[in-house]
């Protein structure tokens, strides 16, 4: 081979590689899935797309096409609407780590069959209030590390499906009353890693079937009563690295199902000893606090030995209320971040609703908005079995996401320096060949 034809094939695949298809997959069956592999070079954000290119496999077409993931080197701003045009049998998206910055009201218009979406790593910052209004079908939604500061508050109006719902490490420090409120069928919150400090009354009313709720690493400093009193399915909730001091059974009411919580890296110096009496805790995790610190029952759970290591905190507790209820008004408002105060128990309406949803597993457990006196009350016992099974069940379902979200080292710019580098020895190439 000449070294003109050389260099000529060299130039030729260099063009290629640049200006190319702006969306190409490269179809392929994986384990019986017909999958598109998409290249998408879009920095500027088009949505004018008419076409994807690429071959099938022989005797499929784009109505069989059940999932896209795009490819390491693609760059995009948006989700153009031309994916789910094409592919309208589309089950799983996944479009990781390729600089997206918003979703557009019609980026996912067209796909309603899909039940998975997965745009972590990305920086987002805008979603359109109608991003998710025609995905009825949605299973699992992941919008991990991204830049979200907001949510829309009618995003999740539609989702009467969705069980996974991933937003951690974003930055989102408030969010909409009734954001979640349509959420009937979510078992798996994660809010965790984001700026949030005060907890709305209203985001966790209307959750009957979650199971997993991670608020960890926010900025949350108060717990307010009656906050989760409504999640009746709950069985782990992780509160770890905030800011809260003192954990009440108020916020908590009756969770008989609630069997792990983690409380740790807090600055927590009182426990109210009926948060124990009234949930299922199994497992706590308190460690790196004020009036423990210390890790207890990683092994066999013993409410008994719980409840020992926490002397410390439910005799703060009690001192506290004591000293709280026996001083006047004018005194509370020295202490602002400890709400014990009598007021807070005039706002928690929600306690009494949730009560007469959970069945009741004994004629003691009839809850009430005042603190059950009986020691009885306690549902110590019961729901171990329940719980321990369920916990199992739950954790092996979780969507494998979870563990990916942290980026790639590879970016789009190192492929753009790449092809930069090889224009210039061409050009370098070229030069030389003409001048010998
Ligand atoms: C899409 O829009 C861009 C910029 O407006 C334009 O340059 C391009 O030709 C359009 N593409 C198509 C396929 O219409
Ligand atoms: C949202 O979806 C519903 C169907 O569930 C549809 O009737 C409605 O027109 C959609 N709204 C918009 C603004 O597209
Ligand atoms: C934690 O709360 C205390 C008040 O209870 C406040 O002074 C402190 O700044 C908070 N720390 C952080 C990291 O938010
Ligand atoms: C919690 O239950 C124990 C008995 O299991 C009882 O002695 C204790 O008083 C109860 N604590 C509260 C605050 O109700
Ligand atoms: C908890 O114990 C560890 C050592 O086990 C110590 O480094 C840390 O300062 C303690 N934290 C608090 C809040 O006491
Ligand atoms: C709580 O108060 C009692 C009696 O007032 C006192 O003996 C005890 O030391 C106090 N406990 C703590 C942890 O401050
Ligand atoms: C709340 O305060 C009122 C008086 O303001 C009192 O009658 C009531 O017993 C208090 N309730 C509790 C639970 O302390
Ligand atoms: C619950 O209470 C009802 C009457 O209030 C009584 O008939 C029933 O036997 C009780 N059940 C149990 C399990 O104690």
């Amino acid at each position: 081979m000449s070294k003109k034809t050389c260099a000529l094939i060299f130039l030729f695949v260099s063009f290629h590689y640049t200006f190319g298809q702006d969306l190409s997959c490269e179809y392929e069956l994986k384990s019986g899935v017909y999958c598109c592999n998409l290249a998408i070079k879009n920095p500027n954000g088009l949505d004018n797309f008419t076409e994807i290119s690429g071959t099938h496999v022989m005797s499929y077409f784009d109505r069989n096409v059940a999932e896209v993931s795009a490819t390491s080197e693609s760059l995009s701003i948006n989700i153009p609407a031309k994916i789910c045009e094409k592919f309208v049998n589309l089950k799983t998206i996944t479009l990781f780590n390729i600089g997206l910055e918003k979703i557009g009201e019609n980026s996912f218009k067209s796909c309603k069959n899909i039940e998975k979406i997965s745009l972590n790593g990305n920086k987002i910052q805008e979603v359109s209030e109608l991003a998710f209004n025609e995905t009825l079908k949605l299973d699992s939604l992941t919008l991990d590390t991204n830049q979200l500061t907001v949510i829309p508050e009618t995003l999740f109006a539609n989702q009467l499906n969705l069980k996974f719902l991933f937003f951690g490490n974003n930055k989102i420090s408030n969010m909409p009353n009734k954001i979640f409120e349509t959420l009937q069928s979510l078992t798996y919150l994660d809010c965790s890693k984001n700026e949030i400090s005060n907890l709305q009354i209203d985001w966790f009313t209307k959750l009957p079937s979650l199971e997993r709720l991670l608020l960890n690493n926010n900025k949350i400093m108060e717990l307010p009563a009656g906050v989760f009193a409504s999640l009746e399915s709950l069985v782990y909730l992780t509160l770890a690295s905030n800011n809260i001091s003192v954990i009440e059974s108020k916020s908590f009411g009756t969770l008989p199902k609630l069997n792990s919580v983690e409380l740790q890296q807090n600055m927590i110096s009182a426990i109210d000893e009926q948060f124990i009496n009234n949930t299922g805790i199994q497992y706590l995790t308190v460690n790196f606090n004020i009036c423990v610190n210390k890790t207890i029952n990683d092994e066999t759970p013993q409410r008994d030995e719980i409840k020992n290591e926490l002397k410390n905190c439910f005799e703060n507790f009690e001192n506290l209320s004591n000293t709280i209820s026996s001083t006047s008004t004018t005194l509370q408002t020295d202490i602002p971040t400890i709400s014990l105060s009598n007021t807070t128990s005039d706002s928690t309406p929600s306690i009494s609703t949730v009560s007469s949803t959970i069945p009741p597993t004994s004629n003691n457990t009839v809850p009430s908005t005042n603190p059950p006196t009986d020691p009885l009350s306690s549902p110590q016992t019961e729901p171990s079995t329940i719980t321990s099974t369920e916990l199992t069940t739950i954790t092996s379902t979780e969507p494998s996401t979870i563990t990916s979200t942290e980026p790639p080292t590879t970016t789009y710019n190192g492929a753009t320096a790449i092809i930069i580098a090889k224009f210039v020895l061409i050009l370098a190439f070229i030069i030389n060949f003409m001048f010998t």
